[in-house]
Parts: structure tokens; sequence; C-alpha cells
């Protein structure tokens, strides 16, 4: 993992602070219902969503790629109890009722072949009627291009006294990919941390086809956490694919 902003020790506690909405959990979790199941969060970062998970009685795997990221999760309150594994969706073994993949993970798969191995990997370990949950950004909603220094700008109270501004800025368009930067300038030391990212922001009819080819069947797409449907200006794709 090269992103910067999942492997600094200064920038990783800074990602529990710009993520704390819990929407997309609560949208998820009803999914998957009360009784308990065997759970993998892949790419789960800093582990919020599965130690939540795993509070409420599941067995919860949490995979992530990022050392930096894990730490935090083994480090959290109840961090020890889910299983945590490093890697990818080739690191982990077991089988599971339900994967999710949240917090746009799914766009850091920047190829076809990342995307259809990911697929492939949790189609193995899903048993027919197994769920695979995860969004992505509509690329037809174009959230890059709030991505700009002055649209994106924000100040985030670290406590003490500190506060960080952070701003993106988009550095190329590729294709399906957007390669950005995000600037963290410190305050007030006033010392500066860039860190650079890729996301891919995959159309639907791809990801629908690569999931079919992996053994998903049944793909139902909502466009909002409030659980909408899916519209050409929803700015998620949330899907929820049952394997077959
Ligand atoms: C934006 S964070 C989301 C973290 C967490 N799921 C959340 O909702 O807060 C994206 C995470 O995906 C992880 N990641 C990157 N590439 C991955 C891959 N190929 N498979 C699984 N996770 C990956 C990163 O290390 C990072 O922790």
């Amino acid at each position: 993992m090269s992103d910067l902003h999942y492997a600094d020790p200064r920038l990783v506690p800074l990602y529990d602070l710009l993520n704390a909405g819990d929407e997309d959990h609560r949208f998820y979790e009803a999914r998957i219902g009360a009784a308990p199941l065997k759970i993998v969060d892949l790419g789960c970062g800093t582990g919020v969503f599965a130690v939540r998970l795993a509070r409420q009685g599941h067995a919860v795997t949490g995979v992530d790629p990022a050392p930096a990221m894990l730490d935090v999760a083994r480090a959290r309150p109840g961090g020890d109890l889910p299983t945590w594994v490093l890697g990818d969706a080739e690191a982990f073994r077991g089988r599971f009722d339900v994967a999710v993949m949240t917090g746009h993970a799914f766009q850091c798969l920047l190829t076809d072949a990342a995307m259809l191995q990911t697929f492939d990997q949790v189609r193995a370990r899903l048993d027919r009627g197994g769920r695979f949950m995860f969004e992505t950004r509509n690329p037809k909603a174009r959230a890059w291009d709030g991505w700009t220094p002055e649209a994106s700008s924000q100040v985030l109270d670290l406590g003490g006294g500190n506060q960080v501004r952070l701003s993106h800025e988009v550095l190329a368009l590729d294709g399906e990919q957007v390669r950005f930067q995000t600037r963290h300038r410190f305050m007030p030391a006033g010392d500066e941390v860039v860190s650079r990212s890729t996301l891919r922001f995959a159309p639907r009819a791809m990801i629908e086809q690569g999931l079919r080819a992996a053994g998903f069947g049944r793909v139902d797409w909502f466009g909002d956490w409030e659980g909408g449907a899916l519209s050409a200006g929803s700015s998620e794709m949330i899907a929820v694919a049952t394997a077959e």
C-alpha cells in the first residue's frame, strides 16, 4: 500500500476524525440483521465497523493491507474481539456468511484484474446465498470535481490547541482513475505532509459483469444510505450481491 494516508503515523490517526459518520454502517448492519453471522470486513482500515459488528455478536474477521491501519484497529476499545488479517482478499481463509467492503475501499481496486480477483476470492469464501456488500462513488456524479483546494479545504481540531488544515487537489484524470493529493498543514507548527492517492471510479455495468463472472447472481443496487434507488444522479452506488 503506497498511499501515505494509510501508512504515515501522522496521517493514520486523522482517519477516524475525517470519517466520523455512521450512516453506511447502519445501512449495512440493517441488512446483516441481528442473528450472529460470520462476517469478513475487507479493507477494514482502522476497524470501526469490524468492532461494531463484533460487539453485536457476529464473528468478524477484519482484513487490510496497511499495517498502520490494523495497528489502530487492534488498539481500539473492543479491538480484541475481531480476528485481524494483514493483506488483501487473497490473505484470508475460512467461510463467511457476509463480506463487506466499506468506506469506498472498493475504489482502491484500480484495475479490472484486481477487481475480478477480489470478486473471485470473496465468492470462494461464501456459501450459496452468502452476500457481498460494498459501495463505490458513482462516476456520473463526478465527485472529483469538488476535490479542489478551495472547495475541499477543512480544518480538523486535534485537541490541545492543535489543528490540521486539509485540502484535496486532482493531479490527473486517467480513464476511470483519479489521481489526487491531500495537503495536511499541521498548526500551530506549520509543517506540511502531502499524501498522494489513486482511486478508480468503475461503472456499474462493469462491476455487475464482474460479479456475475465470479458466481454472484442477484445484485441489488442502492443510491444512498437511506436505501433509495440508484439513479444517474446518485453519489453512491451501493451493491448487495448474492452468491449463487
Ligand atoms: C478509505 S479506507 C476504508 C476503511 C474502512 N473500511 C472504513 O470504512 O473506514 C480504504 C482501506 O482499503 C484498504 N485497501 C487498499 N487496497 C486494498 C485491497 N486491494 N484490498 C483490501 N483493502 C484494501 C486500505 O489499506 C484502507 O485501509
